[in-house]
């Protein structure tokens, strides 16, 4: 058995990861209070006395507004949190598997984000994602950042459960049509990153470095609005679908600006695991059954 330590592990990705682990790895999952990853002293001691073969972080500082206000906290956890982990992985010499993010970059772009594009975040939360991603790349350990975007499942907070809650309470919603990206399912981040731990296990070696992983296709948060109403009513979650209007990115002002454009190039990674991307429409549909079970 190949031992994981996972953290982060209550949180929409790290509760995914927990689950779908397959049969040949033993994780050992830790969540916010039982692992501190802005502790270096708890996370060295935790790493050596568990001896895992592979760190996968998905702990993380995710309030994108708060963290407008609140850049000491999103920093230690997003970049000093990183850091503490790649420092206890080069200890006994295993590699990290990160998670970050399309606000990386400026959202000025009218094509899909490559890796190597490049970045420019617009907030506190963009800027201390990336100077984790810097402090990963730059610490010598060997590592996997997978860069995503707009997740979603059925654990968290999230803009499916948003949607489904305002369906409830309101006829009619405005829903921001002018902001490009790519709706990605929990399941699907943690079902990319169990394939690289296994390509990893079983060959030794991986191309490490930066991936971009989304599903497809691009919509906009309107677009993904009026499908997550279309399917919860025929799922039976949802009596009746609100009627959505578009709205600008104007009319909905937010403590942090959000990029117009998020949609990232994900062939590098399908390149490395010869699959395709997941579709989020199929996605939605098993996270709107997982919700009504
Ligand atoms: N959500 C998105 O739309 C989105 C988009 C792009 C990229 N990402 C990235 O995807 C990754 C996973 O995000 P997610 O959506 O699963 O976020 P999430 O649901 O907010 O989960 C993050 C988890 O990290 C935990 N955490 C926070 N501070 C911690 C600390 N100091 N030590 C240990 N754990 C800590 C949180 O615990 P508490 O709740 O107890 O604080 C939470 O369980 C993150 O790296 C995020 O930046 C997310």
């Amino acid at each position: 058995m190949v031992k994981v330590l996972i953290t982060g592990a209550a949180g929409q990705v790290g509760s995914e990861l927990v689950k779908l682990a397959p049969a040949d790895f033993e994780v050992v999952g830790y969540n916010s209070s039982e692992l501190d990853i802005t502790n270096a002293l708890q996370v060295q001691q935790i790493v050596a006395e568990q001896a895992p073969a592979l760190i996968i972080n998905a702990a993380a500082y995710t309030a994108v507004d708060k963290a407008e206000s609140d850049a000491e906290r999103a920093y230690a956890v997003n970049e000093t949190g990183v850091k503490n982990l790649a420092e206890a992985a080069l200890a006994i010499g295993i590699p990290v598997f990160h998670i970050s993010t399309d606000y990386v970059f400026d959202g000025t772009a009218t094509e899909p984000y490559k890796e190597t594009d490049p970045v420019g975040p617009s907030g506190v939360y963009g800027a201390s994602k990336l100077a984790g991603e810097q402090v990963l790349a730059n610490s010598g350990v060997k590592h996997i950042i997978l860069r995503t975007s707009w997740v979603f499942g059925a654990e968290g907070n999230n803009f499916v459960k948003i949607m489904l809650r305002l369906g409830k309470e309101r006829d009619t919603l405005g829903v921001v049509a002018d902001q490009h990206g790519c709706p990605t399912s929990a399941a699907s981040i943690a079902n990319v990153l169990w394939q690289l731990a296994q390509k990893y296990t079983e060959e030794g070696e991986l191309t490490w470095g930066i991936y971009h992983f989304s599903n497809s296709p691009a919509t906009t948060w309107h677009g993904f609005a009026c499908e997550i109403f279309k399917q919860a009513v025929s799922a039976g979650v949802l009596e009746k679908a609100p009627v959505v209007n578009q709205i600008k990115t104007s009319d909905y002002p937010t403590p942090a600006k959000r990029p117009a454009w998020s949609v990232m190039d994900c062939s590098a990674l399908a390149n490395v695991l010869g699959s395709g991307v997941p579709g989020w429409q199929q996605e939605l549909s098993t996270v709107l059954n997982d919700l009504n079970a």
